[in-house]
């Protein structure tokens, strides 16, 4: 899926239900996520960190779903295990898991390994991620192997900057952004243009080129 694509609606069987998956997002912002396997490892860890972290995605309006390739009743029987192994998950488990036995979600929304996708057998989904504008479009796609798990404070880092950049168009995040500290004015606003966007001020920084291109502010 490209970015900036309309990711399709679907129904799926989850642990919470079905769905619908346009009239679960609703308004929303989404984060769908997929990952190779129940009672493994390394996925353990990451569901149980999005649990714990769950309080951070509802205060930005964001919905979270989990995907797995496996059938709903293990899904149930290893939510068990997440909060056990992470004991600091508040009340029941937060979020709906997809069973996709069939893989048929998987690869409606491209999610199969490469070196595996012919083989239904064993074909795994990798740790897609995606972030869903309420619009149903693609802003963000982060894709792990199974081999590197997820860091959910660098989720909610680009959703700040995705919710920041759609609210305030004329800015983009750098590199290690993080909210409150500076960000970049977009190079096709106009000098005079920026004491009215930006009242409490902008700084313009020289480069050896000459070329004022880096211009920052925290006023936003
Ligand atoms: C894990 O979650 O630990 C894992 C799953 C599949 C392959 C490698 C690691």
């Amino acid at each position: 899926m490209r970015l900036g694509a309309t990711v399709p609606n679907f129904r799926a069987e989850t642990t919470q239900g079905p769905i619908q998956f346009y009239d679960w997002v609703g308004d929303s912002w989404c984060v769908l996520f997929s990952h190779p396997a129940d009672f493994t490892p390394v996925c353990t860890t990451e569901l149980g960190r999005m649990a714990v972290h769950n309080h951070e995605f509802k205060k930005r309006g964001v919905k979270v779903i989990a995907h797995s390739c496996d059938k709903l009743g293990d899904h149930k029987s290893w939510v068990n295990d997440i909060k056990s192994y992470c004991r600091d998950i508040p009340g029941d488990f937060p979020y709906p898991i997809i069973g996709d036995e069939k893989r048929e979600l998987a690869v409606l929304l491209d999610m199969i390994d490469e070196d595996s996708k012919h083989d239904p057998e064993t074909a795994l989904t990798v740790r897609s991620l995606y972030v869903i504008g309420p619009d149903k479009k693609l802003k963000l796609s982060m894709l792990y192997p199974a081999s590197t798990g997820r860091n959910v404070d660098e989720i909610l880092r680009v959703i700040d900057s995705l919710q920041l950049t759609t609210r305030l168009k004329v800015i983009a995040t750098p590199a290690n952004w993080t909210p409150g500290t500076k960000v970049m004015i977009l190079p096709e606003v106009k000098d005079e243009d920026l004491p009215k966007l930006f009242p409490k001020g902008v700084e313009k920084v020289k480069m050896p080129s000459g070329i004022t291109y880096v211009r920052t502010t925290t006023d936003y």
